[in-house]
């Protein structure tokens, strides 16, 4: 059976980690790991992109080759992946051979069959961004910043004809909804392609470059990088054992919003057509990551380092920090004081103490056994009535990408469990000399565990590890299952834990 397979952009190897990088893998993985919880068999990439004039730059600015830089950046990246919890089953390098190869048998065929063709073209081109550039995308008259330098040059080169599937494409995005996410990122192809496209050069000189992968047919020019990292998404299922029938086409492509147009709206697509494979299914476009509503930029010096935040908070309040901010496919500004108090607020009062409070007192009144639940006692009602709507939305909004909403439902639930311990006081309770009074007590603190196992499962997509230490400190098997989630006795008679600490206080020194 085919694979749900999920793919994240593939990063430039001239620099290091940042919180886009993060983000996009962080976003990648919930969406992976609510799929299988839903019971996909998923495959999820991710990877680094290592050809090109600034790698070659990078690596020459700092007088190593090209592939030493390349393998300390994936170090790097992998690393990051292994702290934030980034569960992908494959890391692709395009500077791997079976990656090498493919791009070359792609590029023989689009030669032989003639979408590929040698002209000599003057043009402006932007040693920035690595292509050839038009006065129309000046903006206020002037060349956008990260262009670079742009001068005029005259080269010939090898071109792709993009311009005959124009027509196509726009019918294909039209009669496909689901092609583009958001919507209005599709509007947004749309609209670029009602002006003629060029035919895109795919070739660069090597006296010019040399880092990059062959032309099989004219070996005094390497691969366009564009065109050698999307094809990525093919080779990296498509080597070895792999049958790329069990993956292909991706359900996801998960991208910035800055890489959309034209790279993966058009060249792609059309790529892909001409090459004869089908289509992805969806292009899951996210925004970006903004300081104080400005572009994040080495230059600014508002460029918020991951790291920073995972050593001094932990990488699990990073991630959700990001998915409970974020929603997806808008932009979003970080901001380091409602990161704090994400912290303080929802995770280390509401949910950290909570936990605590809960075993603390099944340890002070019921010598840590979580007692027996009657479920239709009529004191937990309310609190069930509030999980079977949290469980079902909170779901639905996993499916439908809505993480941040999904967070608010899941954290209001959490709240209620923390007011239903206000309301029902199991401290009074375990004072009290009325009958019936032990028999409440042990019924609000079973529900009360009851509901905290709950909410520890539908966090588990974007908490996975505090999901576990929650499950085990309520003695509960910490194998989170879509399958567990109705309200019931399950946790009777287990122990749990005392003095568990999810979240420690901090004094915030960033
Ligand atoms: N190498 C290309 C992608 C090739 S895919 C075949 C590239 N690399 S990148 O390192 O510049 O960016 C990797 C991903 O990070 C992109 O999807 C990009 O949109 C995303 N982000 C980079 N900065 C970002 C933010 N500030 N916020 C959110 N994501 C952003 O592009």
């Amino acid at each position: 059976m085919k694979k749900f397979f999920i793919t994240t952009a593939i990063d430039y190897a001239n620099g290091r980690p940042h919180i886009g990088h993060a983000y996009e893998k962080i976003l990648a993985d919930v969406i992976a790991r609510n799929a299988r919880l839903s019971g996909k068999d998923v495959y999820f990439m991710t990877g680094l992109d290592e050809h090109g004039q600034k790698v070659e730059q990078s690596a020459a600015r700092r007088g190593i080759p090209p592939k030493v830089l390349c393998d300390e950046v994936a170090d790097d990246f992998k690393t990051l992946c292994g702290t934030l919890g980034v569960s992908y089953d494959y890391y692709i390098r395009t500077t791997d051979e079976y990656h090498r190869s493919f791009v070359q048998k792609c590029l023989q065929k689009l030669f032989d069959s003639g979408e590929i063709y040698k002209a000599e073209y003057t043009g402006l081109y932007s040693l920035n961004a690595e292509r050839f550039v038009q006065e129309k995308d000046k903006v206020n008259g002037a060349w956008p910043a990260d262009y670079g330098q742009v001068t005029e040059i005259t080269e010939t080169n090898y071109f792709f004809r993009l311009k005959k599937h124009q027509r196509w494409l726009i019918d294909y995005i039209g009669a496909h909804p689901d092609f583009i996410y958001p919507k209005f990122r599709a509007k947004q192809v749309i609209e670029f392609l009602k002006e003629p496209i060029n035919d895109l050069c795919i070739s660069r000189p090597k006296e010019r470059l040399s880092w990059g992968i062959e032309l099989p047919f004219d070996k005094e020019y390497v691969t366009y990088v564009w065109f050698d990292a999307l094809l990525n998404y093919i080779s990296g299922v498509n080597f070895g054992d792999k049958k790329l029938a069990d993956y292909w086409p991706a359900d996801y492509h998960i991208i910035g919003k800055d890489i959309l147009v034209p790279a993966h709206s058009v060249y792609w697509p059309i790529m892909l057509h001409v090459l004869d494979y089908e289509l992805p299914r969806t292009f899951l476009t996210h925004g970006w990551w903004l300081s104080s509503g400005e572009k994040m930029s080495k230059s600014s010096g508002n460029v918020v380092n991951p790291l920073d935040y995972i050593e001094e908070f932990g990488p699990e309040p990073f991630r959700y920090y990001l998915m409970r901010e974020m929603s997806v496919g808008q932009d979003c500004d970080f901001n380091h004081d409602r990161f704090v108090s994400r912290y303080v607020t929802d995770l280390g009062n509401d949910l950290g103490n909570l936990l605590s409070r809960v075993v603390n007192m099944l340890h002070r009144y019921c010598d840590g056994i979580i007692p027996s639940l009657d479920v239709t006692n009529p004191a937990i009602l309310e609190l069930r009535e509030l999980w079977d709507g949290t469980g079902r939305s909170v779901l639905a909004d996993y499916g439908d990408l809505a993480f941040n909403s999904a967070l608010g439902r899941l954290f209001s639930f959490i709240a209620f469990i923390n007011k239903f311990i206000e309301m029902n006081a199991p401290w009074r309770l375990a004072k009290s000399a009325d009958s019936g009074a032990r028999t409440q007590l042990e019924v609000v603190l079973a529900a009360a565990s009851e509901s905290i196992r709950l909410a520890a499962l539908l966090l588990a997509p974007v908490m996975p590890v505090t999901a576990s230490k929650i499950l085990v400190a309520l003695g509960a098997d910490p194998e989170v299952s879509w399958s567990k989630l109705d309200f019931g006795p399950h946790l009777a008679n287990k122990t749990a834990v005392e003095n568990v600490i999810l979240f420690p206080r901090k004094e915030a020194n960033l």
